[in-house]
C-alpha cells in the first residue's frame, strides 16, 4: 500500500532512519560499555521494545506501572519502573507482574518503601528498588549525600527487597541549546550521582548499579562514563525540539528525524488557505507547533480538536483537496500516545505496523 492511500490522520515511521536510530544509540552504549535500558513511555510499543531488546537493549524503563503491565503480558520480561508505585493497590499489581518478569522500581520515600516491603512479604515476591537521588531537575528523588544513604539503609534492612542501586535523571537540561553548557550540567548531575554512590559504598553498602540519562544528554553520558546504564527514549523519533540544539562542538546531529503524522487537506475555503484534518487530537501542542515537511511559505495554525490550517502569504495554496502533508511533532512522546498504531514505511510504501499497545496507560 501506497502512503497517500491512507487514511489520515495517521502516525508514521519512515523505518530505515527509525533502525538507523536504534543501531545508533545500541553501539553509543555498547561502544563505552554501558548497558542500554531504552524508555519505553517514548513508543510504549512491545513490538518497538522486541526490536531494541534484539539489538542488545538488557531490558526497557517504563514510567508508568500500566505501561509495565501491557508490556510483561506481551513477554517483555525485564522491566524498570522510573516513577514511584505509590499505595497499596498499584504495590498489588506492581507484585503480580514481579511474579512473571523482573521488575525493579524506583524509590525516593521511606513509607512507600515499608509499604512495598509489606505487600511484597504478603504476595511473596521480591522486587529490585533504585533509589531515585534527584540530581538537579527538581522532580522526585531524595537529595543526593546523606538523605540517599539513610534510604539505602532502610532498603537493605527490608527483608521482602533487593537493594539494586540508584537512578538519577536531569530533564530539565535535556533540551539545552549549547552543548557546552549541557555538557557542564550532565557531567554535573552524573557526578552528584557517583559521589553519592561512592559514599553509599564507603558505608559498606554494595552498589554498582547507576541508572539515568536522556536523549539529549545521551553524547555526554556515554563519553563520561559515570553511569553504568542509560535510559533514552524519544531519541527513535526525534521531537523538532531536540534538532534544533547542538549536538556535539562540530554540532552534528547523531540521530535522525523518523517520526511524521500524515493528514490530509479536507477543505480549500479561500485562495491562500486549506483545512487539514489534524487537530489537537491527533498530533501535539505542549511543546509548541508542529512543522509541516517540504511545504514551503506554508504558516500553521491550530484550528480546534479536529481542524488545522495553512496559510500562504502569497494568497496562493500549492494544495489540493485530498493532498497529503506530514507534520513534524514538536513533541514525540504526547502524540504518540495519541495512536493506536504506527505505520512504518520505506520509500512511498508501507512496510509494518506496529501496536502502541500501552498507549492511554497512565495508572
Ligand atoms: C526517568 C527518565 N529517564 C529517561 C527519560 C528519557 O528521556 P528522552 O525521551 O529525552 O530520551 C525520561 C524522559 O522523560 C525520564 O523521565
Amino acid at each position: 500500500m501506497k502512503l497517500s492511500q491512507l487514511d489520515t490522520p495517521v502516525l508514521l515511521i519512515e523505518e530505515d532512519s527509525f533502525l538507523r536510530n536504534m543501531k545508533r544509540m545500541q553501539e553509543l552504549a555498547t561502544n563505552a560499555g554501558i548497558a542500554y535500558r531504552p524508555h519505553a513511555k517514548a513508543h510504549k510499543s512491545a513490538e518497538i521494545a522486541k526490536m531494541q531488546k534484539g539489538a542488545g537493549a538488557v531490558g526497557v524503563c517504563c514510567a508508568k506501572l500500566g505501561e509495565a503491565e501491557v508490556l510483561v503480558s506481551h513477554e517483555i520480561k525485564d522491566i524498570l519502573i522510573t516513577t514511584p508505585v505509590i499505595g497499596i493497590s498499584k504495590l498489588t499489581r506492581m507484585m503480580q507482574i514481579a511474579k512473571e518478569a523482573t521488575i525493579s522500581v524506583v524509590v525516593d520515600n521511606a513509607d512507600n518503601l515499608a509499604e512495598m516491603a509489606a505487600v511484597a512479604q504478603t504476595c511473596g515476591v521480591r522486587p529490585d528498588v533504585v533509589i531515585e537521588v534527584d540530581v538537579g531537575q527538581g522532580r522526585c528523588g531524595v537529595q543526593p549525600g546523606d538523605p540517599a544513604l539513610q534510604l539505602a539503609y532502610e532498603v537493605m534492612n527490608a527483608d521482602w527487597l533487593n537493594f539494586k542501586g540508584l537512578q538519577g535523571y536531569q530533564g530539565a537540561i535535556q533540551m539545552t541549546a549549547s552543548f557546552v553548557e549541557r555538557n557542564a550540567a550532565a557531567r554535573k548531575a552524573v557526578g552528584l550521582l557517583t559521589d553519592t554512590a561512592d559514599l553509599i559504598r564507603k558505608a559498606g553498602l554494595p552498589l554498582e548499579y547507576l541508572t539515568g540519562g536522556g536523549s539529549g544528554t545521551s553524547v555526554i553520558d556515554a563519553a563520561s562514563a559515570g553511569l553504568t546504564e542509560l535510559q533514552p527514549g524519544g531519541y527513535l523519533f526525534m521531537d523538532s525540539r531536540y534538532r534544533e540544539i547542538e549536538w556535539d562542538d562540530g554540532n552534528s546531529i547523531p540521530f535522525e528525524q523518523s517520526l511524521t503524522v500524515l493528514a490530509s487537506v479536507i477543505s480549500l475555503p479561500e485562495p491562500g488557505r486549506c483545512i487539514l484534518d489534524m487537530g489537537l487530537k491527533a498530533i501535539s501542542s505542549d511543546g509548541g507547533p508542529p512543522s509541516p515537511v517540504d511545504v514551503p511559505g506554508a504558516v500553521f495554525k491550530f484550528g480546534g480538536e479536529e481542524h488545522s490550517e495553512l496559510t500562504f502569504e502569497d494568497g496562493k495554496c500549492p494544495l489540493a483537496l485530498n493532498d497529503k502533508v506530514a507534520f513534524v511533532p514538536t513533541h514525540c512522546d504526547t502524540t504518540v500516545n495519541l495512536y493506536d498504531r504506527f505505520i512504518a514505511y520505506s520509500d512511498d510504501e508501507v512496510v509494518d505496523v506496529w501496536s502502541i499497545a500501552a498507549r492511554g496507560r497512565v495508572q
